[in-house]
């Protein structure tokens, strides 16, 4: 029995440019609290869109998006820094800070909301550990190989515990093998309670899983099948049968590489730079009318702020009363 949504979206249309087909379309869709979902679908047919929208990086156009049971759009804009500390987001290309060490891009993630030293101190290990890199801590990105890369990331992802995982393609970039193991620690991650919404062209991984599988097509939701698999089976021809087994996806994304897709595909609508989000979390977790300008904040000082709150365990929207909503 499914639980109670942790993401719903109600009648959501969102179109970036008038005139322009709509990249999300009358989407109407829950994604309960604990599930594993992959979102399949051909390039540009609004997975990353989805996703985005969740995080609040793009308002729809039309319709409502809830989580946790809030209206997004009715979320105070110093409120975002906390709804996204409470989703973990996982890219094809890792997006580490390249000058920080594998233990340093896991340790910012909790720097930035004043986590206090000791807590740091346990939780990166822990976390490095969780993702198999308890050797290559001090180790800089363009010193780990591609899937070692992704650990990180996710480790950084997860390290606070978020309610919501958004993997947008995270295997998209790594030999099977390897993605296979990415997979693993996903699933890891969402056997401890966290909601997983993978989208990818992984037809191994969404074969494998046998999770629910929500198909798009031009912005719609096509498919929505739990215990799915890539494709909806069709009849199989003789000949059909004896393809390879990526070939067809092959044919449905004949130049589906990062080079063609990375002019906009993740990226939010007006480029911010990596610390972003990190640096407003920052500016949430200032005292109001404390006057500290916010992007002055050295990471050091944030690291040593003892009295900044603790990590929440708990929902952090516990913290939304309604008065605040209001
Ligand atoms: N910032 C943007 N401005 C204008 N159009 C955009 C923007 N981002 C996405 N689109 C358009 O919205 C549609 C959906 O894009 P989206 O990134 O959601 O697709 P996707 O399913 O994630 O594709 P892929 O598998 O290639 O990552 C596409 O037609 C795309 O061109
Ligand atoms: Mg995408």
């Amino acid at each position: 029995m499914r639980q109670a949504p942790v993401i719903r979206f109600d009648d959501v249309t969102k179109t970036y440019m008038r005139g322009q087909h709509p990249a999300v379309e009358n989407l109407d869709i829950e994604f309960s609290r604990g599930e594993f979902v992959f979102l399949v679908g051909a390039s540009g047919s609004g997975k990353s869109t989805l996703m985005r929208m969740v995080l609040k990086e793009v308002a729809p156009t039309r319709g409502t998006v809830y989580v946790a049971g809030k209206d997004l759009s009715r979320l105070p804009s110093w409120k975002v820094p906390s709804l996204r500390r409470d989703i973990g987001m996982v890219f094809q290309d890792f997006r580490l800070l390249p000058s920080k060490t594998a233990y340093q891009n896991i340790e910012f993630a909790l720097a930035v909301i004043g986590t206090p030293r000791k807590v740091v101190r346990r939780l990166v290990p822990e976390m490095l550990e969780m993702v198999g890199l308890e050797d290559k801590g001090k180790r800089l990105p363009h010193e780990l190989s591609g899937g070692e890369q992704q650990r990180v990331a996710i480790a950084r992802a997860y390290v606070n515990r978020p309610s919501i995982l958004l993997a947008d393609e995270p295997t998209g970039n790594l030999d099977p093998s390897t993605a296979s193991g990415i997979l693993d620690l996903l699933t890891e991650i969402n056997e401890r309670g966290t909601t997983v919404v993978m989208a990818t062209h992984d037809r191994n991984a969404v074969d494998r899983m046998q999770r629910r599988v929500v198909e798009m097509v031009g912005g719609q939701v096509v498919r929505d099948e739990e215990g799915g698999s890539y494709e909806t089976p069709a009849p199989v021809s003789v000949i059909s049968g004896n393809l390879p087994d990526d070939s067809a996806h092959r044919e449905e994304h004949p130049l589906d590489d990062e080079s063609l897709v990375a002019d906009w595909d993740g990226a939010p609508e007006q480029e911010p730079s990596e610390a972003e989000p990190a640096l407003a979390a920052a500016r949430h977790d200032a005292e109001p009318g404390s006057g500290v300008p916010v992007r002055d904040i050295l990471e050091e000082d944030l690291i040593d702020e003892r009295e900044a709150q603790r990590v929440r365990d708990e929902d952090p929207f516990a913290e939304d009363d309604e008065e605040e909503l209001r």
